[in-house]
Order: C-alpha cells, then sequence, then structure tokens
C-alpha cells in the first residue's frame, strides 16, 4: 500500500487528488448549476433604483444581523411561506460591477430578524425611514444601529419640495426649526427593503416543502386564530403593533396612540373601519398610515377593531364582520362612480 512516510511523493499526489475532487464536487459543479437556475415565473428584475439599494444594503453591511434565506426548518416558517430555492435569488446575483462578486445576501447570522419577506411584512416607507434614523423609536428594546449618516438636518425653512422629511419623536429628535430628510441613500435602500418580497409558487407547490406548513394553516398564522375564531389581540400584534405598539400607546410624533383615540372610541366604528381598510394620512406631524384592506378579511378588521375597542381603557361596542363587509362595499361603489 501506498506508505506516507517514505513515499512522499504518494502523499502530495493524494492530497492532490483529494483536493480537486472537493473543489469540483463543493465549486465547480453548484457553479453549474446555478447557471441553470431559471427566474420563477412572472418574477420581476431589480429596478435600476433597487438595485442601487442593493449597493447601499451591501456597504452598511446590513448582513451582519440578517439573514435573507427561509430555511426547511419549522423555526423558519415565520420567515415565509415556504422554504428558499435558487430561483429567489435569480436576479439578485448579478456581479454589483467588474471588481465585485454578487453579495452573499444569504447571511449567516441572524441577529435580526430574516429579510425574505420584510417588504410583505412592512411596506410602510415611513415606517422604515424612521426605523433606519433610531431603531429605538419604533421598536423600544431593538439593538439595530441607528443609520444617522443616511439622514441630513436641515433647517424647516431650506426643506424643499421634493425633500422627503420623516417624523421623530421629540424623544429621539429635539432642534426647533429643523427637520430630518432622508438622503438618496435611504430613500434607495428603502426601496430595496421594501422589494424584497417571497414570490408565491405557481400551482401551490408549498406544501411540498414544508411540512409543518400544513399545521400552521390549520391553526392560522401564529396563532391568530384560536379555538373561539379570531384572536384580535395576537392579529393586532401582528399588523399594528409594528407602529402603534402592544400596549395601544403609539410613538409620540411618528404613530398615534389608539388608547384614548377618539376614533377607535367612537360608537360608531365606520371611520375606524375606513381608515383600516383605505391607509391615513391627515396630520403632518405623524408619518402615513398604508391601507390594509387587500391583507386582512372582514373578520380579521372585525377581530382587530373590537380588540381595540376593549383594550388599554378604551370601552366601545364590539365591530361585527357585516359592520366591515358594508363599508368595504360602500368604498368600492363609491371607486366605480
Ligand atoms: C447589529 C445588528 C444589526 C445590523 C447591523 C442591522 N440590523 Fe436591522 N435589525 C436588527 C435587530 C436586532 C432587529 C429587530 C429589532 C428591530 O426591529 O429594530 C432589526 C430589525 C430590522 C428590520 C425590521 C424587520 C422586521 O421584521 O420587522 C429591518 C427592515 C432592518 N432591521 C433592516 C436593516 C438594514 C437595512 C440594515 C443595514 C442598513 C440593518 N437592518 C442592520 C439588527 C441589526
Ligand atoms: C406603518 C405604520 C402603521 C401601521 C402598520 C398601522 N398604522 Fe394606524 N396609523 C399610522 C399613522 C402614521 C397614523 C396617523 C396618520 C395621520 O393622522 O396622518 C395612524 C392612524 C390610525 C388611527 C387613527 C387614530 C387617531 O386617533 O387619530 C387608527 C384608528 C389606526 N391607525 C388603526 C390602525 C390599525 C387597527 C392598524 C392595524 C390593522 C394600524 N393602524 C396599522 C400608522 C400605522
Amino acid at each position: 500500500m501506498l506508505n506516507f512516510h517514505k513515499e512522499h511523493k504518494n502523499l502530495v499526489l493524494t492530497a492532490g487528488v483529494v483536493f480537486i475532487a472537493l473543489s469540483i464536487m463543493i465549486a465547480i459543479l453548484p457553479a453549474f448549476q446555478m447557471q441553470e437556475t431559471e427566474p420563477i415565473p412572472g418574477q420581476k428584475p431589480l429596478s435600476a433604483n433597487e438595485r442601487k439599494g442593493l449597493r447601499v444594503y451591501v456597504a452598511e453591511n446590513c448582513m451582519a444581523c440578517h439573514t435573507q434565506q427561509v430555511r426547511n426548518i419549522e423555526m423558519d416558517n415565520v420567515w415565509g411561506s415556504r422554504p428558499s430555492i435558487p430561483s429567489d435569488y435569480f436576479f439578485s446575483k448579478k456581479r454589483l460591477d467588474v471588481w465585485r462578486q454578487s453579495p452573499s445576501l444569504l447571511g449567516s447570522e441572524r441577529t435580526g430578524p430574516d429579510l425574505t419577506n420584510i417588504g410583505k411584512r412592512q411596506p410602510s416607507e415611513d415606517w422604515h425611514l424612521l426605523h433606519l434614523y433610531n431603531p429605538r423609536a419604533v421598536v423600544p428594546e431593538s439593538v439595530m444601529p441607528s443609520y444617522v449618516w443616511l439622514f441630513r438636518e436641515v433647517d424647516s425653512t431650506l426643506v424643499g419640495k421634493d425633500d422627503k422629511t420623516i417624523a421623530v419623536p421629540k424623544e429621539y429628535f429635539n432642534k426647533p426649526g429643523m427637520k430630518i430628510v432622508a438622503t438618496e441613500d435611504a430613500l434607495l435602500l428603502v426601496e430595496y427593503i421594501k422589494s424584497l418580497q417571497q414570490m408565491e409558487l405557481p400551482g401551490g407547490k408549498v406544501n411540498d416543502f414544508i411540512p409543518a406548513l400544513k399545521k400552521i394553516q390549520e391553526e392560522g398564522m401564529g396563532g391568530a386564530i384560536d379555538s373561539g375564531g379570531l384572536n384580535g389581540e395576537n392579529l393586532f400584534k401582528q399588523t399594528c403593533a409594528a407602529c402603534h405598539q402592544d400596549n395601544g400607546k403609539g410613538v409620540a410624533g411618528a404613530f398615534p396612540p389608539l388608547a384614548g383615540s377618539e376614533i377607535v372610541n367612537n360608537e360608531d366604528p365606520d371611520l375606524l373601519i375606513k381608515i383600516i381598510l383605505q391607509g391615513y394620512d391627515a396630520r403632518p406631524d405623524y408619518g402615513v398610515m398604508p391601507p390594509l384592506g387587500d391583507q386582512l378579511t372582514d373578520a380579521e378588521i372585525a377581530a382587530i377593531t373590537t380588540h381595540e375597542r376593549s383594550s388599554w381603557g378604551n370601552d366601545a361596542p364590539a365591530v361585527k364582520e357585516e359592520d366591515v363587509r358594508k363599508i368595504r362595499e360602500f368604498i368600492k361603489s363609491e371607486l366605480n362612480q
């Protein structure tokens, strides 16, 4: 047999053969397989701005704390409706430029949440901008750094018509006569973050991937369905609390409180339901609330509003699915006129 102690040639040769075989298996074959990847039907390439936003994402090294991969294990179910597949990265794997290889967006460290589906989970530009300016303003216990250098302090009188100002709570920015304006980089970065949306696979091949998914579909996302019907509190936590906070107190200067709100406590829930369906942008000292009508069913909105109207000291009658349906139809008929 090979005597590695005396025949050093054999040692080098064997090591060489093993090295080449492993290189082929681990690097070259997968690279060829990647070449054959195709986009998912209907998948859109990154727009020019989203691609620029990706460069900001890479430059700021957001991958240090955020992944973009849903693994085929149960604990990853919350990050998407299926595990990630090579096609998901079809349009983002293009080289950034001639010097830089495609970024390893997959990430290996999850200090913060996975961002595979963040564009669907949090579609609000205002939320993302305030969060980047100071994460503590929206998530008090956050350990994410503040990206203040993506923003400028501008004298109120010098704010241009096209400048995007953000409403920052006094606690985090208190210079009378000054406003916080997002830089172009911040806007591009947010455009990129909002583009991160997991594509549905055609033909609902989802269940083949995650056996546990069936269970979630039956039980309702994150326990949103309990035995007595929809759970308004859990639905509120999933859909509204990012801005209005779990305790309904909101974030002063950015998102209004729902505790004690006249709109929430009004005997007549019409305006409250309309705000959820259509979004709300009534006051300059707050951000903009996005419309949520497409994400929530009538029954879910009834459960959420009933929760809001009976929590944090609020006291108003429950809302029925029927009430929401009427308003939704009214809005539709108004749009058709
Ligand atoms: C030191 C680690 C760290 C870095 C670096 C970091 N983040 Fe975060 N991020 C977090 C943590 C922790 C959270 C969860 C708490 C929160 O929402 O602020 C988070 C939350 C988020 C969220 C909200 C996710 C959700 O599901 O609600 C977004 C979006 C986000 N980060 C984007 C970014 C971007 C963009 C960058 C780069 C500019 C970045 N993060 C850099 C730690 C980090
Ligand atoms: C992305 C952040 C965001 C999310 C998510 C959000 N809101 Fe809002 N909401 C706002 C902002 C900003 C305003 C204030 C808009 C203004 O006055 O210009 C607001 C206003 C309101 C108001 C009016 C309160 C008052 O007294 O003026 C109600 C009620 C409300 N939201 C309910 C909800 C409910 C219920 C949900 C979940 C289904 C929800 N919001 C989700 C940002 C958000």
